[in-house]
């Protein structure tokens, strides 16, 4: 397999030469995901949490159609007709097994009708016009839209086990010994959250305003297996004083004894199974698949807290200096491999240290890649935002019961992730590769 160019070396995003990359690049990954399953594999639902993959795969396909032709390009639909199955709110996940969806070879073909089409709407649109098309936004959501799919393909093929069809991980870089809760100041004061600009800044995330946060410590890096294994060892899965009520509730009924991926061995220590390879857990590496209450749980053991969701975008963008937000950690520059584990280049999070040239303004490492981080926050609203272009990407969850994640994991795509970048789940879930980072006031 050749490596396709990288879509940051073509040009700055709001460009149509980054435009095509990026959406040829999204399109290769998903491609590539699916390629090794056969009919049968591509059809099953693993799990009630999860689509059929060949549905994720049309969902894409469908998504990109409404987006890129018919809004953008005024094209009629292709196939009317199956509109209402891709549609996420008619269709939940646990009956989509039994909707008479594409085959994976007509999905297929119906993804390459549509990606033609939406090239030569590209062609043709002038992208300093209206807010949809400015910047390219919309081609820029649409290929979000598609990563943030792969991500959730690849929690199906981890949910799948094995026989393992991905390829092979590449290296990742070593990391280095951080004592534990070994934790970054973050001097009180006002700072921004949010942006106005960022081109391809989804609806959530806007628009940039104020925030006032007094001062705490946070972490330097996540909180790893090792820590992880003491609240188990301790015994803090069967102490409900860790827990919140829901949380304690949740454990007795679930039956969790761990993190999803772990199984304790014969010897006493934990094994993790990783896309269907059973391997010792890695002391150093960042936990991972846990939920919000296992992480709120460890957490408060531990004397400590969940950060907030400003006071993680605050630790992880502002500059104290420039008093600016920076739209990675680092700075303005795109992530490259000795920043951030990202891109599904290697299948697992890398050990607590190996970035130290993804350090935020403040020394905080590993914000952006590796595991998606669990913030005490619910999923809000800014103050000022506007749903954009649809409701449905963001609006109908506000106010839920949903927790905030930030920063993204090694699915995530460097397209799909930046400091204001907010995801959201239900705090019993766990298929994500989720982790997190604690927090303590001062
Ligand atoms: C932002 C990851 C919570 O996958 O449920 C996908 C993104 N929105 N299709 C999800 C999304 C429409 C969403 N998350
Ligand atoms: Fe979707």
């Amino acid at each position: 397999m050749t490596t396709p160019p990288d879509p940051s070396q073509v040009g700055p995003l709001t460009s149509a030469d980054r435009i095509v990359a990026e959406l040829t690049a999204s399109r290769d990954r998903s491609l590539a995901l699916l390629d090794p399953l056969d009919e049968a594999e591509l059809t099953r639902q693993v799990s009630p949490l999860m689509s059929p993959l060949v549905w994720d795969l049309a969902h894409i396909g469908n998504y990109e159609e409404l987006w890129l032709l018919r809004a953008v390009g005024g094209i009629e639909p292709l196939r009317p007709e199956i509109d209402c199955l891709y549609d996420a709110f008619e269709q939940p996940r646990a009956i989509r097994p039994t909707l008479p969806v594409l085959g994976p070879a007509d999905t297929r073909a119906y993804l390459a009708g549509v990606r033609s089409r939406a090239l030569d709407v590209l062609e043709r649109t002038a992208l300093d016009g209206a807010p949809l098309v400015r910047d390219g936004f919309v081609f820029g959501m649409v290929v979000q839209h598609e990563h943030m799919h792969d991500e959730t393909m690849l929690a199906t093929l981890q949910l799948r086990g094995g026989p393992r069809t991905l390829p092979p991980d590449q290296p990742l870089p070593s990391g280095r010994a951080v004592p534990p809760h070994d934790d970054v100041l973050i001097a009180g004061g006002s700072s921004v959250q949010g942006t106005s600009t960022d081109p391809w800044a989804l609806d959530n995330e806007r628009p940039a305003h104020r925030v006032e946060l007094p001062s705490f410590r946070l972490d330097r890096v996540p909180v790893t297996n090792a820590l992880f294994a003491r609240f188990l060892d301790a015994g803090g899965y069967a102490e409900p004083r860790h827990w919140t009520g829901r949380g304690w509730a949740h454990l007795q009924e679930s039956g969790r004894v761990a993190p999803m991926t772990w199984k304790s061995d014969a010897a006493g220590g934990w094994t993790c199974t990783r896309f269907g390879e059973t391997e010792a857990v890695e002391p150093d590496a960042p936990v991972s698949h846990v939920c919000w209450y296992e992480a709120d749980a460890y957490a408060r053991w531990a004397g400590r807290r969940l950060p907030t969701e400003a006071e993680w975008e605050k630790a992880c963008g502002w500059d104290p200096v420039a008093q600016r937000l920076r739209r990675y950690p680092w700075g303005e520059d795109d992530p490259t491999p000795e920043r951030a584990n990202l891109g599904q280049r290697a299948t697992r999070p890398a050990p607590v240290g190996a970035y130290p040239a993804g350090a935020s303004a403040y020394g905080v490492e590993q914000m952006i890649g590796d595991v998606w981080e669990w913030t005490s926050s619910g999923f809000d609203a800014w103050p000022g935002t506007r749903a954009f272009p649809y409701r449905e990407y963001s609006e109908v969850f506000y106010g839920g019961d949903y927790r905030v994640l930030r920063g993204g994991s090694w699915a995530t795509h460097p397209t799909a992730v930046r400091t204001t970048f907010r995801n959201w789940d239900l705090p019993v879930r766990r298929q994500i590769f989720s982790g997190f980072r604690t927090a303590v006031d001062v």
